[in-house]
């Protein structure tokens, strides 16, 4: 099971560093558990300094970046590519986030191209996808979660997929789906990506994100169909985070 720490962007050195070093010390206790892979994803100006502390730490967590461009290097002034992100020391990297699909105007289609690019420069891609409110409340979740999830994962993709629900309207609100509606998006899901996208069903996971707090964790990561958590504002507080990473059971 994964447990995905999306920190968006909060973090100055000195808080991340307690923040960091609290969580590996509580994983220094739970290394045999090799069921719980913790990634932390701090904003670009931390990751290398996280996966320094990571590797101090030995591995006890991965690090991953918040987003990738697609294209491999040139004259994308403020844009980060998968390399830079490998070379900082990541291992995963969170593609097409809400936020990113909101404020950048990211497309389904490039987000498939950055997990293209991901994938060649050795990183794993989390790729989000997620029902707007008005989606939700028309009843077509499902549909736009397929579409979502048919053009967002690109086809080479074979191993090691991972996806992130994240209903846009759960997110940062304290609203979460019921678990009988979370199992069914699940399910569809994964029949996308082994139907229209040949993906071996052991070679994914899909991990549930938005308003995953300490006290719903245990509910959540253990309805059928979800193989972890994308953990938003519950990171940036090492008890709560903890506390989510012990209900990985
Ligand atoms: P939240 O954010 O946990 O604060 O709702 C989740 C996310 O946006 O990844």
């Amino acid at each position: 099971m994964y447990v995905i720490a999306n920190w968006k962007m909060n973090g100055l050195r000195r808080e991340a560093e307690v923040l960091a070093r609290d969580v590996a010390e509580y994983l220094h206790g739970r290394e045999e558990e090799s069921a719980l892979e913790c990634v932390i994803c701090p904003p670009a100006t931390l990751l290398h300094a996280v996966a320094g502390w990571a590797e101090a730490e030995e591995q006890v967590f991965a690090v991953g970046g918040q987003d990738c461009r697609a294209e491999a290097a040139g004259a994308y002034t403020g844009d980060i590519s998968a390399a830079m992100l490998k070379d900082a020391g990541a291992e995963y990297v969170i593609l097409g986030h809400s936020e990113r699909r909101r404020h950048h105007g990211e497309t389904d289609a490039q987000v498939a191209a950055k997990a293209r690019a991901a994938r060649a420069a050795g990183l794993i891609p989390v790729i989000c996808i997620g029902e707007t409110l008005e989606h939700h409340e028309t009843h077509r979740t499902l549909e736009v979660i397929e579409a979502q999830t048919a053009a967002s994962v690109p086809d080479g993709l074979k191993e090691n997929v991972i996806l992130a629900y994240e209903p846009v309207w759960a997110i940062g609100s304290g609203n979460v789906p019921g678990p009988g509606e979370i199992e069914v998006t699940h399910s569809a899901v994964i029949a996308t990506l082994t139907e229209k996208k040949g993906i071996a069903p052991e070679q994914i996971s899909v991990l549930y994100g938005g308003s995953v707090k300490a006290e719903n964790a245990p509910d959540i990561l253990r309805i059928p169909g979800v193989g972890g958590a994308l953990v938003g504002g519950a990171s940036l507080n090492a008890r709560e985070f903890c506390r989510i990473l012990a209900a990985v059971r």
